[in-house]
């Protein structure tokens, strides 16, 4: 398993890092809660250090699938969580105040059933709380060993630039990122060299059409999040063009024996330096379908040929 170190994190942290959100059980169609146990097991056995999580999904549900499903693991992974989001009385709303990182952060602490989180990370800037007053909040829970490392999540190069007083504490940044969306592209690649961070990236696989399996006739039932058109990767002439990257996956997939999934992965992995691929996975044949990313490289011509086609 290839590795990399973050700031403030002893432990070796694989480049592929299992995503959470499906593992929430809510709005991603019919999700099997055996599954997904059984999806974060086999994702350990494979060799993944690194779990990525939220409060927000499933409200909790995936930090307790993960904090049972890896309780006798513990000192062998890392968890990455994220606070910010909040819902109330059925209300959605950003809050980066002390008061309620530290109510959040602790609700997170006993749903993972730890005393300490890896890798905490804002999940959105709610724009109103100074940089300051938050970063002090997060180094003072950091001081009392409830967080190891502290990372940011959907920020633009401009929000990125006021943590530059923090650099040394600031170890990644989460932003939307794939062969099939890359539109932050540049400012990721800026925020890397300001701030020396390890970019993580999220929809990785195009929320499942850069896998291979969906065609021009994909369609979601309203369980499932990608029934909403703000799902662009599935609509209109952004699902031919992905559905066009895809064609061009699959026979680099067949030469190196691997999933088309493992492709996408593969794809970041060597195109954007240092960084970490988040995957979402429902079961363990996704999981080891997403981690043959780990057992090849791809030459510089199919990286480029992929650039290329997915710059179109
Ligand atoms: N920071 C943020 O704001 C933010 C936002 C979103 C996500 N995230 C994180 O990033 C992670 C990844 O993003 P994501 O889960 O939204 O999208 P994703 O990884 O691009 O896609 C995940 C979906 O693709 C399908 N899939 C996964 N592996 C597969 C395989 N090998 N073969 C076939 N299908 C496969 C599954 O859905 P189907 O089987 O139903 O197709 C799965 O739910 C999340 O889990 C979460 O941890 C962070």
């Amino acid at each position: 398993m290839e590795t990399i170190q973050l700031k403030g994190i002893d432990l070796p942290i694989s480049r592929l890092c299992a995503g959470g959100c499906p593992a929430g059980e809510y709005g991603w169609g019919n999700v099997d809660h055996k599954e997904i146990e059984a999806a974060i097991l086999r994702a350990y056995e494979l060799g993944i250090t690194l779990f990525d999580t939220a409060d927000t999904y499933g409200l909790g549900r995936s930090e307790i699938n993960m904090g049972e499903t890896l309780h006798s693991y513990r000192d062998k992974i890392a968890f990455a969580t994220k606070f910010g989001v909040r819902i109330e009385n059925g209300k959605t709303f950003y809050d980066n105040s002390p008061a309620y990182l530290e109510q959040a952060l602790n609700a997170s602490l006993k749903r993972l059933h730890t005393d300490w989180i890896d890798l905490y990370q804002i999940h959105y800037l709610d724009g109103i709380t100074p940089i300051d007053t938050l970063m002090e909040a997060l180094l003072k829970h950091k001081k009392a060993g409830k967080i190891r490392a502290i990372g940011v999540s959907n920020v633009t190069l401009q929000q990125a630039k006021e943590f530059l007083p923090y650099a040394d504490d600031i170890s990644t940044v989460q932003e939307h990122y794939s062969l099939a969306h890359r539109a932050e592209e540049t400012s990721i690649l800026e925020m890397k060299n300001l701030l020396n961070l390890s970019p993580m990236t999220w929809g990785s696989l195009g929320q499942g059409v850069l896998t291979g399996k969906y065609d021009a006739n994909v369609h979601f039932d309203a369980n499932d999040r990608r029934s909403r058109t703000i799902y662009d990767n599935f609509y209109g002439e952004k699902l031919q063009k992905n559905l066009r990257i895809v064609e061009a996956m699959r026979p680099i997939a067949q030469a190196h024996n691997v999933s088309v999934a493992a492709v996408a992965v593969r794809w970041i992995l060597d195109y954007l330096p240092r960084s970490i691929v988040i995957t979402g996975m429902k079961n363990p044949r996704q999981a080891e379908g997403n981690a043959e990313a780990m057992s090849f490289q791809l030459s510089s011509a199919e990286v480029d040929a992929l650039n290329v086609l997915s710059k179109e």
